[in-house]
């Protein structure tokens, strides 16, 4: 069987001291250029995202046939291996693991998460920054999952060849994103005007959003990279990748919709749940992007309402897509 290449791991972001960091971060922002925090509340907002998508997914992945086709263990081949790219809470890592028991699956992260339940015996977690490449793990992994790390990768067309390399032919890409341009009751998006605030085509989430989405974009371009994704793959070419498919869904933040289903209403429940909580987890980053303390208490306050009461009807817009190494792709 062969051995998995393991970084070292560094301890867990519980027991780690650092300087410069963001109220409500453990995370050195100097020189980092996600903004996020990375404490205990932020993993269980994670956790709360994680459900979410699985309900949107209908599971942990699309392209469910190409995912158990690179997971099932072969007479003869090294043990699969799923990589998970910052992983954050551990959430999808652990329950990949629970769901395939015959697999190693690696959470990697810039901070080793602390999860609130037992971490499988298959299943690991290595600190690892990812702009610093993946050439310890070249040729290791069935499945490569990357979900909403855009904002943390200085150069992500870059890291897609990092991937690429770190997959074994026939091996599966999964990844990501939400929109942080919030889309209004007609799917349009939803641009405010601060000087409008009060008005009914104003919305303090909204307000959050675009401005926390600023902040993001004032630290390096990985925000742009997740729309640009299924390009890059085609740009790529058949010959690295055999297939590929991107899925747009549109969540409603909420259950305002009419005649929802019951799935239907589960999901928009925590879509808001997810965004409530972002509220709050963004305002440090907000702070340190210049906006008043009392400010941003007050929207805060203000997009929490908008959303616990259903005042403001929008959605929010997911990309996932998942591409696989072409089978005949030498492993280097
Ligand atoms: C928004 S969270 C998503 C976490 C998880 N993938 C999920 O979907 O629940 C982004 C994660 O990526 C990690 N991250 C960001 N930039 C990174 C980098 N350059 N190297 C490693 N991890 C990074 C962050 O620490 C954070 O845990």
């Amino acid at each position: 069987m062969a051995e998995v290449a393991t970084l070292p791991t560094l301890p867990a972001a519980s027991e780690r001291v650092v300087s410069g960091q963001l109220p409500g971060h453990n995370l050195d922002t100097r020189d980092q250029q996600y903004i996020l925090p990375a404490d205990a509340p932020e993993h269980r907002r994670l956790d709360l995202q994680q459900g979410l998508l699985t309900c949107v997914r209908n599971g942990l992945f699309l392209h469910k046939d190409g995912v158990h086709r690179a997971l099932t263990p072969k007479p003869g081949n090294p043990k699969p291996v799923v990589l998970d790219l910052g992983c954050g809470s551990g959430f999808w890592t652990m329950e990949m693991a629970k769901q395939f028991p015959d697999v190693d699956v690696i959470g990697i992260d810039l901070v080793v998460p602390t999860p609130t339940s037992p971490i499988p015996p298959n299943c690991r977690f290595e600190q690892h920054d990812l702009n610093n490449g993946l050439s310890n793990y070249q040729s290791t992994a069935n499945v490569i999952h990357a979900s909403c790390i855009g904002q943390g990768i200085r150069d992500y067309r870059q890291l897609m060849d990092e991937i690429w390399k770190a997959l074994r032919p026939g091996g599966v890409y999964l990844t990501v994103a939400g929109d942080m341009q919030m889309l209004d009751h007609n799917k349009e998006p939803w641009i405010v005007i601060e000087e409008r605030e009060g008005e009914a085509d104003f919305s303090y989430h909204v307000l959050i959003m675009t401005k926390f989405w600023d902040a993001m974009k004032a630290k390096g371009p990985g925000v742009h990279s997740f729309p640009k994704v299924p390009g890059w793959l085609e740009e790529m070419g058949p010959e690295m990748w055999e297939a590929s498919a991107p899925e747009h869904v549109y969540v409603p933040i909420g259950p305002w919709q009419e005649n929802m289903t019951e799935h239907d209403k589960q999901t928009a429940e925590l879509m808001r749940q997810d965004m409530i909580k972002l509220q709050k987890v963004s305002a440090p980053a907000l702070q340190a992007y210049g906006i008043p303390e009392e400010t941003v208490k007050t929207w805060v306050d203000a997009a929490r309402d908008e959303l616990v009461n259903l005042r403001k009807h929008m959605f929010c817009h997911w990309l996932f897509t998942w591409a696989v190494k072409h089978q005949s792709a030498s492993e280097s």
